[in-house]
């Protein structure tokens, strides 16, 4: 077994920094960096599985980096991205003279990433013509350079990734089985955003701040309506979509106030999108609804408690557990006091008190 455990030093500093960047802490996130953790610091192979921009290139940073590998080389290679005929050579390399255009000597992503680990992004694109070479360097760590007869043997540990459902593939034969099953030893599936909204409210303020940084602008405050129409929005696009959409927010803000950048039409086709999947999903969606109905109000005889049958308690702990805050009274605003830059962007009402009480944020977030 060439499990990876020594861990000197250097890549005791690698560890510390191995999961910094992945925001969210949502109970179907946190089970997918436990396996991640894992995973991470053995040998194995790991196919990472989720729709586009769920953050499965970062993964595979971060199983890189909690690795014993991490400080050698991290190589990608994108096989949606490289032309059928160049494909061979650029994961093989080639000698001089090997084909047609083969006017210098190349070396392939497999030896530039000897000691490391390479990332196989879009699998799925793999030509069947070159899966069988993948499946033995795979299984025997070794290769030829095209147009040579010398075996190199390489250490290189595999990440691949696909937002295809590769068992299907192979059962259209689009995808050979031997290697699906020597890929699919450890997978990691990421869940769509949509099914771990409570991690929506962090990543908003995560990139508000980022990108206010990068524009040097001050975002003071992300309004309540405008962050539970993230919360309730499906998210086709994932992490990427929501990252551009918030990066976009910010190019347009003047004022301090990041503006919605959802358009319209997305906002109206929140709540069908929605009751698509769980349980908690539609109790989310049904909880949003009737808060946009009786404006954000909670309690009392025109409260979202007393329309959903509940007590407003109870609905208010539904709704933190959900992620979910309350739109305050029209004319309130939170903005953050001048120069207070550690606190949060966004600062949600944990209960229905009398409106300006501030001291019940951050329960939620
Ligand atoms: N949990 C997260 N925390 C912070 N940033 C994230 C998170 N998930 C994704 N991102 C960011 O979202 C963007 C998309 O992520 P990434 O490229 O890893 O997605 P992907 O699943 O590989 O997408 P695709 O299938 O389209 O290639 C990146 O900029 C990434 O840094
Ligand atoms: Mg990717």
């Amino acid at each position: 077994m060439k499990n990876v455990n020594r861990v000197t030093s250097i890549e005791q500093g690698c560890a510390e920094n191995r999961l910094d960047q992945i925001v969210g802490d949502s109970p179907a996130l946190e089970s997918v960096l436990a396996e991640v953790e894992r995973v991470g610091p053995t040998d194995s192979t790991v196919l990472v599985l989720g729709e586009t921009g769920t953050g499965k290139e970062l993964i595979a940073h971060a199983i890189h980096n909690l690795s014993g590998r991490c400080g050698r080389p991290f190589v990608k290679l994108n096989c949606s991205a490289i032309p059928f005929d160049l494909l061979e050579s650029e994961l093989f390399g080639h000698e001089k003279g090997a084909f047609t255009g083969a006017v210098s000597q190349k070396i392939g992503r497999f030896e530039i990433a000897d000691t490391g680990t390479l990332f196989l992004d879009e699998i799925g694109d793999l030509p069947l013509a070159v899966q069988p070479k993948l499946l033995r360097v795979l299984q025997e760590q070794e290769f030829e350079r095209l147009g040579s007869g010398r075996t190199h043997r390489i250490n290189v540990r595999l990440v691949a990734a696909t937002h295809r459902d590769l068992a299907q593939m192979v059962a259209r034969h689009e995808f050979r089985s031997d290697l699906y099953y020597r890929l699919n030893v450890f997978p990691v599936v990421l869940p769509p955003l949509r099914e771990r909204r409570e991690d929506i409210a962090q990543l908003v303020s995560h990139f508000a701040e980022l990108f206010a940084r990068r524009m040097s602008k001050r975002i003071e405050q992300i309004p309540q309506t405008t962050m539970n129409e993230f919360i309730a929005y499906s998210w086709p696009g994932n992490v990427r979509e929501l990252q551009n959409l918030i990066e976009r927010a910010v190019i347009r803000s003047d004022n301090g106030i990041l503006p919605n950048p959802l358009p319209i039409s997305q906002k109206k086709a929140v709540t069908p999108i929605i009751s698509r999947s769980t349980l908690r999903d539609a109790e989310t969606a049904l909880i949003l609804q009737t808060l946009s109905a009786t404006g954000g109000i909670v309690g009392g005889p025109r409260g979202a408690a007393v329309r959903l049958g509940l007590k407003r308690t109870t609905l208010i702990t539904k709704m933190k557990r959900l992620g979910i805050y309350r739109t305050r009274p029209q004319g309130h605003t939170d903005a953050l006091q001048e120069g207070s830059e550690s606190e949060p962007l966004f600062k949600p009402d944990a209960d229905d008190g009398p409106s300006g009480n501030n001291d019940v944020r951050g329960a939620l977030v």
